[in-house]
């Protein structure tokens, strides 16, 4: 049986990566509630979607702190408060430093099959501008647990889609993002199954033990 999870969902934009959570959620395929939506940017279009849902809202931005630190204090104090097992960093364009606590409870979703085209300055269509000029034939998203630095930490999940001649950045982003819809929800009922371990880099994935949901997860 998969445990109800607490999540507090980080955005810094349009929000879609939240609208899926939310709608994976009313369709019972998420075994998870968004405790708090925390945004790094006030007015964003993504907030609507909180708003819709009675989430709470915090707008929490860089310019306000002095130091790392104290931004990412304020952030993870949030989510002390609203008691959340997991951040789910969703189209979320800050770096934070992971308090000891939260260390393997913060995820992240990257639109290309990390080390590929990822790190610093890596966001949006950016990346898939850069694999296309690279002439990767095939591109993906990873969702991967927050380190310290950019798209460094242990990877849980990726989903490869194909590249096709022609493809602009557009097309592309398009592409993975469907499979970013698939893959994160899948990742994220993965905790809720409490079926992830992490050794340091490497991430194993436990056989479902309850074959009462069908031995798969519904994705
Ligand atoms: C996607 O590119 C995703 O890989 C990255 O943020 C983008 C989605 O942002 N993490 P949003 O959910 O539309 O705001």
């Amino acid at each position: 049986m998969a445990k109800q999870l607490r999540l507090a969902v980080f955005i810094s934009g349009t929000g879609r990566t939240l609208k899926n959570l939310i709608d994976r959620i009313r369709a019972e395929q998420l075994s998870a509630e968004i405790v708090v939506v925390v945004s790094s940017v006030a007015n964003v279009v993504g907030l609507q979607y909180a708003e819709e849902e009675s989430i709470p809202i915090e707008i929490i931005e860089r310019c306000h702190y002095e130091s790392l630190n104290e931004f990412s204090e304020a952030n993870f104090s949030v989510c002390r408060a609203a008691r959340a097992d997991y951040v789910v960093l969703a189209g979320y364009f800050r770096r934070l430093e992971i308090p000891k606590d939260f260390e393997s409870r913060v995820l992240n979703i990257h639109p290309s099959l990390i080390p590929a085209f990822c790190g610093k300055g890596y966001y949006g269509n950016i990346v898939h501008a850069k694999a296309l000029e690279y002439g990767v034939k095939i591109s993906g998203c990873t969702v991967h647990f927050v380190d310290q630095e950019y798209d460094t930490g242990p990877i849980i999940l990726q989903k490869s889609v194909d590249v096709y001649e022609g493809d602009t950045p557009n097309s592309l982003n398009d592409r993975v993002f469907a499979a970013e819809c698939q893959a994160y929800p899948e990742a994220i009922e993965l905790l809720a199954q409490e079926r992830i371990s992490v050794k340091g880099r490497i991430v194993k994935i436990a056989p479902l033990k309850d074959q009462k949901r069908g031995g798969e997860i519904d994705f």
